[in-house]
């Protein structure tokens, strides 16, 4: 007889992968006017890895995909969901490409754009997944090369981003079991759309007849009112899928929230309580790689030792949307690719 509860989902494979190219603050500040000292104290990040010409989206993801697979100790999944904002290209979506790379056969596959909190829309779209009876395992991806939509000459969003990918297989379990997602929380407000944003090239801004130009293709944000919007929502969210889980907030050992300024990563730690010990940080690395940044960041945390089997997890993010989230998962015992 069937169960009368949708499976839960149960995380059972992690990778990740970053481009080899490391791009130091010094090398920034040689031509952009900014400096090491500035981006360090204002954010925490020390370097970033960018795409070499000619790499795209769907590269960086393939990477990090198989290498989930191989810590799932599989080379199939029944369905494949990408988080992204930076596809390969406008039309059509990455997904299908990448499952075909992979050899997964005419499986399920779509991009899901959330901007930053994109990974954790992908999750709860896998969840569904799982729980509607489509796939018995599913991979997500979070991938994204903003090094493609920076603006060279803008030193507010050039010194934050960096390119990767990274991935989880989920797949059909119980809510008892070492790696078992949830609950998930996720939420939206379209009313601060223009405070992160590509301006031009979607169908309120196309290319401009007559010439090949877009008047504004860069991504753009407002830093300072998305600062404070990203600390209460990734807190509030946080705060909300502990006490469901039945942990608390004083129950989490581990905070890994999506890495975009230090400074907010320990404003978010101190509104919830959480001593800054309990929140991983993993920018000063990587900076700010957008849908790849909560895989990336639990696959760091994973392979230094920062988390262990049976640890008590909270995810969150905050992206253009507006839009954030949180997870909370019990660590299992995988070894992150
Ligand atoms: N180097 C030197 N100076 C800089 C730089 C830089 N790289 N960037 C900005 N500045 C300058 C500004 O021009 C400004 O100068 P002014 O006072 O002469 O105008 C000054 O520094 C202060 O700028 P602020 O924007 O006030 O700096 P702030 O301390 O707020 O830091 C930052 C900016 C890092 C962007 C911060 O606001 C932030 O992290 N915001 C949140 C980002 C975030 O959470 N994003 C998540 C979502 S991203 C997504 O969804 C894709």
């Amino acid at each position: 007889m069937a169960s009368a509860h949708p499976p839960t989902p149960v995380l059972c494979g992690l990778g990740g992968w970053l481009p080899p190219r490391i791009v130091t603050n010094e090398e920034l500040s040689r031509g952009l006017d900014t400096s090491d000292t500035w981006i360090r104290t204002r954010t925490g990040i020390g370097r970033r890895h960018v795409a070499e010409p000619g790499t795209a989206t769907s590269d960086l993801a393939v990477e990090a995909a198989r290498r989930a697979l191989k810590s799932a100790g599989t080379d199939h999944a029944d369905a494949l969901i990408l988080a992204t904002t930076t596809p390969d290209r406008p039309c059509p979506a990455t997904a299908p490409l990448i499952a075909a790379e992979l050899g997964l056969g005419t499986v399920p596959a779509l991009d899901v754009g959330a901007v930053c909190t994109g990974f954790l829309y992908a999750l709860a779209t896998g969840a569904g997944f799982l729980a509607a009876g489509l796939a018995g395992t599913v991979l997500v991806v979070g991938a994204d090369t903003y090094s493609r939509i920076l603006d060279p000459a803008d030193r507010s969003t050039r010194a934050l981003f960096g390119d990767g990918a990274g991935a989880v297989v989920l797949r059909a379990g119980t809510a008892d079991e070492p790696g078992a997602l949830g609950p998930l929380v996720l939420a939206s407000d379209g009313t601060g759309a223009d405070l992160i944003r590509v301006p031009s090239g979607g169908s309120r801004d196309p290319v401009r007849p007559g010439t090949a130009h877009l008047s504004d293709p860069y991504f753009r944000m407002e830093g300072k009112k998305v600062f404070r919007n990203a600390v209460e929502r990734m807190a509030a969210a946080s705060r909300q899928v502990a006490e469901r889980r039945g942990w608390g907030v004083e129950g989490i050992d581990l905070l890994v929230a999506h890495q975009a300024n230090v400074r907010i990563l320990y404003a978010v730690a101190d509104l919830l309580g959480l001593p800054r010990s309990r929140c991983h940080v993993h920018l000063d690395r990587v900076g700010n790689t957008a849908a790849a940044s909560v895989p990336l960041a639990l696959a760091d945390a994973a392979a230094g030792g920062a988390l262990r089997p049976g640890d008590r997890v909270v995810t969150c993010a905050f992206g253009g949307g507006l839009t954030w989230g949180a997870a909370a998962l019990n660590w299992p015992g995988i070894s992150p690719h």
